[in-house]
């Protein structure tokens, strides 16, 4: 296992729909992938992340959401289609992409999810609060778009300094010479 790079704000990659994974081409190499990609979120205490944010194209993402006297929440989203989604909610949001950058968004309260699960498998997926907010930042990440592009022209504008000044140092930062937590 090791932890990955994470791409950040600027980066191309970032900017660009992923492909839609086919399984089997990837099956192999998958157990590995994904170990990675959880190994690389907890380094940094992250909630989610896409493929596309260790730079690579493929349509999958891991989500991982803490819960109160529970276990967390641990999930592989290969292929993920948002079904339905109903209900909104104004709330936070952050990204391993932007760190230190936080800002409101507007997300769907509730949504459902069909996807594939690590072992290839349909699933549907019906989540709420947190967890819907995580599988739509998510999907949003393997469409290419980023949280700050859900943002209103006006926040977007406002945030523009604090995006410049965060950027310089973002360039320092490399979460493969992290070590493991
Ligand atoms: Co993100």
């Amino acid at each position: 296992m090791a932890i990955r790079r994470i791409c950040k704000y600027g980066e191309k990659v970032l900017e660009k729909k992923t492909r839609k994974v086919d399984y089997a081409e990837v099956k192999k190499d998958l157990p590995a992938l994904l170990a990675d990609m959880f190994e690389t979120m907890d380094a940094v205490g992250g909630a989610g992340l896409a493929a596309n944010q260790i730079g690579l194209d493929l349509r999958l993402a891991v989500i991982k959401i803490q819960r109160e006297n529970e276990e967390p929440l641990s999930l592989v989203i290969i292929n993920p289609e948002l079904a339905e989604k109903s209900g909104s909610m104004y709330e936070d949001e952050g990204c391993l992409s932007f760190p230190g950058l936080f800002a409101k968004v507007r997300r769907a309260a509730k949504v459902k999810v069909r996807a594939l699960n690590e072992k290839g498998l349909p699933i549907e997926i019906n989540a709420e609060g947190l967890f819907a907010k995580a599988l739509q930042h998510e999907m949003d990440h393997l469409d290419g778009i980023t949280f700050v592009d859900r943002l209103p022209l006006l926040s977007r504008l406002k945030l523009k300094p604090a995006l410049m000044k965060l950027k310089q140092q973002w360039k320092k930062l490399d979460e493969s010479k992290m070590r493991p937590m």
